[in-house]
Formats: C-alpha cells, structure tokens, sequence
C-alpha cells in the first residue's frame, strides 16, 4: 500500500523522481529515464521552466508549429500554434491560404473591459449600505493608486465600481462590481490585486462609518477575483466572398457548398450537442495560438463558453449567411489576452512567437487568435459538409500511427505512398506495416 509522503516539495528535483520512480513503476529506471530524458542540456533554460510551477521533474513537450498565409486586415501573418493534436495546423493552413485568394479575414475589436467583483456578506438596512458605498469608493480608487498608477499613465486602470445587490438570489450577498481596462496586460495579477485593496479599504471604512450600527459595521469579504467571463472585451471575425467564388473545385457547385455550409452553422446555432463540438473546433485554433503566445488558454476556454451560452442557451459563436449572392461567415468571441507580463517575457519560444507575429498589441492579438478560431471552424465545416472528417484526419494521424510502431524513415514513405490510395484505420496501418517488414525480412 502506498503511503501518503511528508514534505515532497521540499525534496530535490533528483529526489522527488526517485520516490515517484519507486513508489508507482514496476521498472523504476526506466521510468526515471523516460522522464529525465526531456530535461534540457541547457542548465538556464532548464532552470527557468523549473521555476515556472511548482515540484517539476520535467518538461511536457507540444509541438510548435506555424500556419503561413493569415491575411487580417490587409496584413500578411504566419502564426505559431502549439497544440498536439494532428491536421489543426494543416487546415488552419489551408484556411488561411482560401480566405487569402478572396480578400482575407477582416477583424474588429468591439471592446476590452475587464471585470472584477468582491463578494461580501452584509445584514443591515440597504440604505445605509448605498451610502456608505458613496462615500467610500473615492478612497477606493485612492486606495489603489500605488498598484493603478503606471497603468493610468499608459491610459488603462479602474474604469468603474459598482456596489450591486445580489440579496434575491442569495441572502445577504452584495458585490463590489469593478470595470478595468489591462491594455497589453491579461490584467489578472493587476485586477486582483486592485480587488484585494478595494476589499482592505471596504472593510476597515465601513468599521468607522457613523450610520452603520455595530452589527451593519461587520461586512464580511467571502473572496475577491476577476471575473474570466470577458462579455466586454470582444473580437469580431469575418470572411465574405461572392458565392460562386466558394468553390475550389470546378466539379463542385458553390452554391451547394454554400446553401450546406450555412446549413451546418444554423444547426450549430440552435442544437447544443453540435454547438459544443462545433466551437470545440474554434477553439482548436484558438487554443494553439493563445498558448504558443503565452496566455491561459483556460480562462480563454472558460470566458468563450459562457459567451456561447449567454442568452440561457449553449450555442454557436460562430454565424453565416448567403445575402445577395454574398456568402459571409463570422464570429465575435471574448479574447482576455495579454502582450506584456506574465510568461511573454520570459518563456523564450513566447518570445519567438509574439516576434513572428509583429510585438501584437493585446488588441492586434486578440484580432489574429480569433482569425485563426474562424479558419479552424471553416476548415472543419467544409469537411464536415464535404468529404467527411476522416479522410483527411485519418491521414494526419497516419504518422502519429507510425511513429507508434516505430516505423522508420523509408517505412513511413512507403506507408503514405501506400495510404494515399487506401483507408487509413489501426488496424490496416498494422497490416500494412507487418507485410512491408515481412518482404523486406524476406529479401
Ligand atoms: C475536432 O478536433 C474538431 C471538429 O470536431 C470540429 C467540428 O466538428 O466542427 C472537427
């Protein structure tokens, strides 16, 4: 039986490996090799990822990869994409390199406001409450200064507070609501921390305000935190094109792709089983991007979710529609991205990524991820309406098949000679593969 352990993170990196090695492998060196084995020679870099969390024994490598031909708003981009799963790169590739022949993906950014709330407990008269917020939110932002001030210099900080009164959902529950502008940063250790102060000052004013009573003097801060869903600081996406330019392929009519591909997206709009794969497909793209460039892709997974289900039911965040022979395709997203701070200035492949794309803007950021989260959906879309997903998924994860069995080189050449002509499933890889071995054994 296995016992709990005292103080493992006080253990050395060599240590920890050891305990996990013998406690949950049956071949304890191998499993030591197989995690050492993704340590970096380079002891700096080694040490700078070490330090990125907490009890690291080693790296969790993604593949980076880049998608070229992104024209938005008239600008060449090739993005960098970290993401492990195959043909997400090559059909945001071969999106990009379609949407460029037809004028290219035209971005806006709506807004981008972000939200922070302290959520507190109060149990006396409400009146009292609305006054003692007036004349305590000057100190509020006061308060604040020494955290907001280079923010403010730069055009950004507290936009606004709010006092709100949640009391008929839940007893007693009141908010301090607070709008902030983060410009290039995510925003979250800055808005935070703004929280924390305005919740400080909150607490120790309302102790000396001569309306409360002793009791109504007692606000009670449960927790103060950001708010991930972003409805506020909103990307629009869009590509549009005569529908007779829609098809690629002279054998194929346009019209019929176009009248099926609205199609799909209408079901996507009103039948939450397919709207949840359909933006899961979005935020394929998304995801690499935010996570080649450094940002947290769960708060951007959290914040795209919710906005899909704002108006009390799970849908599409993307649309189409085919109006006087124009086919127009889009989306607008929440994108709570940041440019500066956090893992931008540090992690060397963030700095190689944000470099290739220009040093974006948080707000030129939020333009190209949403670009890539439409080219995805598009991508997916036609196939879904076309051939089918699996023809060409199944010939992306070929190589993943092959590399499994330890194919090699002239192996794998052989293998999508072969697979170009017939379907690609586990089983006839295996097949396949072994024949090939057995002739070559044979000769
Ligand atoms: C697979 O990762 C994503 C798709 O399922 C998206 C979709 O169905 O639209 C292909």
């Amino acid at each position: 039986m296995i016992k709990p352990i005292k103080g493992f993170s006080k253990l050395s990196k060599s240590d920890k490996i050891e305990w996990i090695a013998a406690t949950y492998f049956s071949d304890a060196n191998a499993a030591k090799q197989a995690i050492k084995q993704y340590w970096n020679d380079d002891q700096k870099l080694q040490q700078l990822h070490d330090e990125f969390i907490e009890n690291t024994i080693s790296n969790y490598y993604l593949p980076f990869g880049v998608a070229p031909n992104f024209l938005i708003n008239g600008r060449l981009y090739t993005i960098p994409m970290a993401i492990e799963e195959s043909s997400v790169v090559a059909a945001a590739s071969k999106a990009a390199k379609f949407w460029l022949d037809r004028g290219g993906f035209k971005t806006e950014v709506i807004s981008t406001t972000k939200i922070g709330q302290v959520h507190f407990i109060y149990s006396g008269d409400v009146d009292k409450l609305n006054a003692f917020f007036k004349f305590v939110k000057p100190k509020l932002i006061e308060d604040t200064k020494n955290i907001t001030k280079s923010m403010e210099k730069r055009g950004g900080g507290t936009l606004e507070i709010e006092l709100k009164d949640k009391t008929s959902d839940l007893e007693n529950y009141y908010q301090l609501h607070a709008t902030f502008e983060t410009l290039d940063a995510m925003g979250a250790n800055f808005i935070n921390s703004c929280l924390e102060q305005f919740a400080k000052t909150f607490k120790s004013e309302a102790l000396h305000f001569d309306e409360f009573s002793e009791s109504e003097s007692y606000i009670q801060i449960v927790m103060s935190i950001l708010s991930n869903f972003v409805p506020d600081c909103l990307v629009r996406v869009e590509v549009s094109c005569p529908v007779e330019d829609l098809s690629d392929n002279p054998s194929k009519s346009s019209d019929e792709f176009a009248h099926k591909f609205v199609r799909a997206v209408k079901i996507a709009e009103i039948e939450p089983y397919r709207a949840v794969t359909h933006n899961k497909g979005i935020m394929n793209g998304i995801d690499a991007v935010v996570l080649a460039t450094g940002n947290d892709f769960r708060a951007i997974e959290a914040g795209a979710h919710a906005y899909a289900s704002r108006n009390g039911t799970y849908s599409s965040l993307s649309h189409a529609e085919i109006e006087d022979g124009i086919f127009k395709f889009w989306m607008e997203i929440p994108l709570a991205l940041g440019t500066v701070g956090g893992l931008t200035n540090l992690h060397p492949l963030v700095k190689v990524a944000l470099e290739m794309l220009g040093q974006p803007s948080a707000k030129e950021l939020m333009q190209i991820v949403a670009a890539a989260g439409l080219a995805q959906n598009f991508a997916a879309l036609r196939s879904l309406t076309t051939t089918g997903i699996q023809e060409g998924h199944m010939k992306m994860h070929l190589m993943n098949m092959l590399n499994q069995l330890h194919a090699t080189a002239s192996e794998k050449e052989t293998m999508v000679t072969y697979f170009k002509n017939n379907t690609v499933t586990h089983s006839a890889v295996e097949k396949a593969l072994s024949k090939l071995r057995m002739l070559a054994s044979e000769n």
